[in-house]
Parts: C-alpha cells; sequence; structure tokens
C-alpha cells in the first residue's frame, strides 16, 4: 500500500472506466500539482463542451499492460510534466519505463511489432520549461514511444513552457484544435458549456469546528487523532519540531532563514545533496482577503463536509472540515491566476459591470497580461480589483476547489551533511519578496514567508503580519507543543563522488551555496576523522561582502578541518563598481578547473539559478575546456555535454 494506494480500489483502468460509465481518461504525471491541474481542467472542459465522459488519473495508481484493450471508442489523455533534468514525474516512472521499454509485453501477448496500441486514441500534452536541456522530453518520448506502439494520436502534441512565463497561453493554444480534430474524429457535437460543480458542499451548524472529528489543516486522519504514524512522504508530511532558527544575512532589508529540522524518531533519512519538502500554510491575510470578498467570513468556522458529485472526483482536503481551515491549508489561493479561470467565473459576477470587465478580461490575451499576469495578483486580488465594493456570493465554494491548485509542498537543498548530523536537516532559504514595478503591493512567497513567520514567533520577534499566524497543526489543538513544521524528503542524484579523495568543484552563488555547506561540512569531517580528502573547491558568489556573504564564519572553520585543500573563492557583485559573477572567477581560475577535470576526474557541480547563471556556467566550462586544451568550443561544448551524461557534471537548479 505504499504511495497512498488504497486496498481493494482498482488498478485496471478499464475496469475503473465501465464502473463510472466513463469514456475518457486523463492521465497525469504531475510534481508539483500543475499537470493535475491542467489533466482535471481538460475533463472539465471536456464533459462541459463535448458531453465526454471523462475522469483524471493519477499515473501511479493504475497499471499499463491492459492499456491493449483499451477500446477504440474511448480516448486516454496524457498531461505529463518533464521533472529535472528530463525526469518523469515521481508519480510517472514506472508508466514511463513500462511504455518506452523495447520489450514492453502488454496482457494479450503483443508489444511494438505487433502494435499492441492499435486501437488506443490518444492526446498528449508536456508541461516543460526551456531553460532546461531536456525541453519537455517527457511528452515527446512517451508520445514516441506511444506511436511506436501502433497507437493513434489526436492533434499535436502539445508543449507548455514554464521557463519563457507562456505556459497557460500555450495550453490554451494548443486545446482549441486538438478540441476540432477530437470532436471530428469521435464525432462529437460541442454545446454551449454550462458549469456543472463536481462538488457537494454541505454546511453543518450542527457541529463545532473543534470537535475531534473536524479537520483543521491535519493532511490525514494519524494526524487529525494527534497520531503520527510513517511512512513519511509526499502524501503524508512529519511535523517536524524546528530545533534552531536563524537569520543569515546582516541587512534588514533582506531576509535569509537558516533553520534546523529535528527528524529524530520519523525514520525519515536523508543522505547528503538530497532535498527537504517543505509544507507551508497561507498567510492569514491572504486567507482574510478570499474569504472577505467570497463574502464566507461570517461562516469562515462554519463545519462543511465536501463529498464529490461523481464516483472519480477526488476531495482534494480531508473532511469535515471548515471554509477557513480548507482555504488556509490546502489551497494555493496565492498562485497565478489563468485567464480560464477568470472567464469561468463571470457568469458568477455580482453585477453587469463586473460581468462584462471577467468576460474582457477572460478573453483578452494581452489585457489580462497587462492587468493581472505582470501585476502577479491573486485570485481574491482580481475579484477585489473587478468590484472590491460588492461581496462575490455567487460564486459556488466548488468552483474554487475545482479550479485553485491544492496547495504544495516546496522543495529546499538541505544544506547539512547526513554524516556530521544525520537526524538534523539544514535548510537555508532567502525569504521571497517581489515588488511589483508599477503596482501598488508586494507579492510575498508563501513557504519563505511562512518559515520567516515561524522564525519570527520563536524568538518573540515582532511579526510585520500579527494576524497572518494560526496553525491549527501547532495550534490551537496543542498537540504538538512547540515550533513545528510539516516535512518530508526526497532523495535526489545530486551526490558526492563516492572517494573522498576525488576533488570537487562546487558553483552556488546566493542560495545556491545550500547544498555545498552540507559537501563542505561532509568533507571536513572526513578529514578530520583521517580519511584523504581530495580538492574541494567552491566558488560562491553574493552580493556584499558585508550583507549576505553567507556562512563566512562556517568556511573558516571548516578550512581548519580541511586544510589547503579546500579553496573558497567568491565573487561579490556590488562591492564594486563593476558586476563580478562566479563565471567570470571560474575562467580566471581556468588552468585549475581544466587540469583537475581532466586529470582527477574531479566531480563538477552547479547549484542554483537555472534561468542565467547555471546556463552562462555551463557555456563559461565550455569556453575554458576549449582554451586550456587548443580544441574548438564546440569540442569543448560536447566534453561538457559528456561530463553530464556521466555525472561528472551533476545540477541542482530551479528557476
Ligand atoms: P547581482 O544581484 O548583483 O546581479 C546571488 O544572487 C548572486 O548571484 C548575486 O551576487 C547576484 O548578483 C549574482 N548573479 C545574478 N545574476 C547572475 C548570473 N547570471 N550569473 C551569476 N551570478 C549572478
Amino acid at each position: 500500500l505504499a504511495n497512498g494506494h488504497k486496498a481493494g480500489k482498482t488498478r485496471n483502468i478499464l475496469e475503473k472506466m465501465d464502473e463510472s460509465d466513463k469514456n475518457t481518461v486523463i492521465f497525469y504525471g504531475s510534481q508539483t500539482g500543475t499537470a493535475e491541474d491542467y489533466a482535471a481542467r481538460l475533463a472539465k472542459e471536456g464533459s462541459s463542451r463535448f458531453g465526454l465522459k471523462t475522469m483524471t488519473a493519477d499515473l501511479e495508481d493504475y497499471d499499463y499492460e491492459n492499456l491493449d484493450t483499451f477500446p477504440a471508442d474511448k480516448i486516454a489523455f496524457f498531461v505529463l510534466a518533464t521533472y529535472g533534468e528530463g525526469e518523469p514525474t515521481d508519480n510517472a516512472v514506472d508508466f514511463y519505463e513500462f511504455i518506452r521499454a523495447e520489450d514492453t509485453t502488454f496482457s494479450n501477448g503483443g508489444g511494438i511489432d505487433e502494435k499492441a496500441l492499435e486501437n488506443l486514441n490518444f492526446v498528449a500534452f508536456g508541461l516543460g520549461n526551456n531553460t532546461y536541456e531536456h525541453y519537455n522530453s517527457m511528452v515527446r518520448r512517451v508520445n514516441e514511444a506511444l506511436l511506436k506502439l501502433g497507437a493513434t494520436r489526436i492533434g499535436q502534441p502539445g508543449e507548455g513552457d514554464d521557463g519563457a512565463g507562456t505556459m497557460e497561453e500555450d495550453f490554451l493554444a494548443w486545446k482549441e484544435p486538438m478540441w476540432t480534430q477530437l470532436s471530428e474524429k469521435m464525432g462529437l457535437e460541442e454545446r454551449e458549456a454550462v458549469y456543472e460543480p463536481i462538488f457537494a458542499i454541505t454546511e453543518k451548524p450542527e457541529m463545532k469546528a473543534d470537535a475531534d472529528e473536524v479537520y483543521l489543516g491535519e493532511p490525514n486522519k494519524n494526524h487529525l487523532e494527534g497520531k503520527q504514524k510513517g511512512p513519511f512522504n509526499s502524501h503524508n508530511p512529519y511535523i517536524a519540531p524546528i530545533v534552531e532558527s536563524r537569520e543569515v544575512f546582516t541587512v534588514r532589508d533582506r531576509n535569509c532563514l537558516h533553520m534546523e529540522i529535528d527528524v529524530q524518531g520519523s525514520n525519515l533519512t536523508y543522505e547528503t545533496g538530497d532535498h527537504i519538502a517543505v509544507w507551508p500554510t497561507n498567510a492569514g491575510r491572504e486567507v482574510d482577503r478570499f474569504v472577505n470578498i467570497l463574502g464566507l467570513a461570517d461562516k469562515r468556522h462554519t463545519v462543511i463536509s465536501v463529498k464529490g458529485l461523481d464516483p472519480t472526483a477526488r476531495v482534494p482536503f480531508p473532511t469535515p472540515t471548515t471554509f477557513d481551515a480548507a482555504i488556509r491549508y490546502h489551497m494555493e489561493i496565492c498562485g497565478p491566476v489563468s485567464r480560464q479561470f477568470i472567464a469561468s467565473l463571470a457568469p458568477f459576477a455580482p453585477n453587469d459591470t463586473a460581468k462584462a470587465e471577467m468576460t474582457r478580461l477572460g478573453n483578452d490575451k494581452d489585457y489580462f497580461s497587462e492587468k493581472v499576469s505582470q501585476q502577479y495578483l491573486n485570485i481574491a486580488q482580481v475579484l477585489e480589483k473587478v468590484d472590491a465594493q460588492s461581496k462575490w456570493t455567487n460564486v459556488p465554494f466548488s468552483i474554487m476547489i475545482e479550479e485553485i491548485k491544492k496547495i504544495q509542498p516546496r522543495y529546499y537543498s538541505i544544506s547539512s551533511s547526513s554524516l556530521v548530523q544525520k537526524n538534523q536537516i539544514s535548510i537555508t532559504a532567502v525569504v521571497e519578496t517581489i515588488r511589483v514595478p508599477g503596482a501598488d503591493h508586494i507579492v510575498k512567497g508563501v513557504t519563505t514567508n511562512y518559515l520567516l513567520a515561524l522564525k519570527q514567533k520563536q524568538h518573540g520577534d515582532e511579526h510585520p503580519d500579527p494576524h497572518g499566524l494560526t496553525y491549527a497543526i501547532t495550534g490551537p489543538r496543542n498537540k504538538y507543543n512547540g515550533f513545528h513544521v510539516p516535512v518530508h524528503v526526497r532523495h535526489s542524484n545530486f551526490k558526492l563522488p563516492s572517494d573522498p579523495s576525488k576533488p570537487i568543484i562546487m558553483v552556488g552563488p546566493g542560495s545556491g551555496v545550500a547544498p555545498f555547506r552540507g559537501f563542505v561540512q561532509e568533507r571536513a569531517a572526513q578529514a578530520k576523522a583521517g580519511q584523504q580528502v581530495g580538492q574541494t573547491i567552491l566558488f560562491y558568489g553574493c552580493r556584499r561582502s558585508t550583507e549576505d556573504y553567507l556562512y563566512k564564519d562556517e568556511w573558516e572553520s571548516m578550512k581548519r578541518d580541511l586544510g589547503e585543500s579546500f579553496v573558497l573563492i567568491t565573487a561579490f557583485s556590488r562591492d564594486s563598481s563593476k558586476k563580478v559573477y562566479v563565471q567570470q572567477r571560474l575562467e580566471e581560475n581556468g588552468e585549475l578547473v581544466n587540469k583537475l577535470l581532466q586529470e582527477q576526474k574531479a566531480n563538477f557541480y552547479v547549484c542554483g539559478d537555472a534561468a542565467n547563471m547555471a546556463r552562462e556556467v555551463n557555456t563559461k566550462l565550455a569556453k575554458i575546456i576549449s582554451e586550456q586544451r587548443g580544441i574548438s568550443v564546440e569540442k569543448g561544448e560536447d566534453i561538457v555535454k559528456a561530463m553530464r551524461s556521466s555525472n561528472q557534471y551533476q545540477e541542482d537548479v530551479w528557476s
């Protein structure tokens, strides 16, 4: 029953579709919930516009061997995110391996040669990021594999690009011709779309919000009953004590947090270079904004139960709960808003003027971009902007549950070594605050500000958002005393060489230095224990040596253990009138870098910003190699590529 599989549930998709009278399944491979969200939108649109009987399906909940019995009058969609370095998302790994294997055999014994999937009609959309090398490789490869197996694709495989920030528009542009081709092929008639709720929300005035069986942020039954039970994973966080929290910047206007999370007794294990997932809570101010504009303020603590009106609809949070708790702990109310969402809310606007404005925002791409996307408005801010005087009480709560993504854990590169502190995980996180040019509001990162608030509370500091924090998990019920944060661990391939005598070169400006603190900590401990440790070279960059220089004192103490083998090379971008970045330092040390890579097969690591820094480092390294070895730049690039495939060059990057 790993991965949240429920006992007694069928893993046979055709059985499931028959049982629930469906003719269309939208499979999703999702890591952060976006692909799942798009799948749900396609399901809704297919049913409301074309009368398809749709369901969404998590790829890890079903078997694939019987896809060869998928009949020609049914349709399968694949909405697939590409993750990291061209990898499938965690929930799609098994499917990906199965469908691409040369010797894959289906339930009737057929494989590639027999064109086992010749009855299967499919539609494919991918979510990717062009700042990564293997752009949308998941959807491309699955598409290729399905065609090889004889399946018929309807429409073009769609590709959304998060790197260019055009995911939503790519999706909207892709789906119209796809629907046209799909309706021609399947003989469907488009009809006037009418909103049909997916969830029934029942208010339970007879129940008290603090009753034992009411969920107030607890992610599942064990947590509700105050028993923490593992395994802890992406379905079940561990509510971990925060044993230390401190500020590591020395400037007032920017914050970077260092936190120590205690995982002793949880059975959570990590290895140096892994990621820790933090499950956030929305800021009180945003929860208030949301309940106020929807006219829910008076009944925010009313107990509700939520049920799917269709047997395949999954309620994305446990109930009974309250409006407040569902919004605060489970709905990504501060996330970006889609044009389609705004259009779907237009019929529920409080008056004709508001309705007209919502319709315009929904239809006019440029207008929407200017008024909503570029301002980073969240959904409640959009409604306020359109009409703050009225309460939007006509909006069914179901549509909010359907359209707003469920809140996702955020991943941070662990900044400690598992050799040094096996049961205590360090986090290093820069608190995100974006000042939007020309707008009168600032946008605050949900999770880093939640962590900041926890730190301020722990230290009794004044909190800038005093009503921002009321944590059911750590608060009113007092099940877990002290300061806690829900977490789990995700394993990564970003790893030190198994032989410590191998040299390493690390490039990590800003909070990209996080995993390298762990790396250096580990090598310092190995050196102290008498092991032979190879050259350990860290390129680190920040704005000023006096403001945001992370772990300045620690590097010095680690140097005492590592001696001459540890070299820290800094680039302070704003200490002089000319910008200095890590790439420049890399070039200045080109001879040493090349020598270590070529002669001692040193590992090369990059962590931090994917969009610019990581790319530029890659380019710079190719240039260094070409100059040092007297070969062409193209050859230098090929060598870097080969280093990537052999894992000599490893990245842990984000955008
Ligand atoms: P800047 O903000 O002064 O431009 C951590 O954020 C450090 O990375 C800062 O010193 C920042 O400099 C620098 N930085 C910004 N863009 C970069 C890039 N493209 N490559 C390398 N470093 C960069």
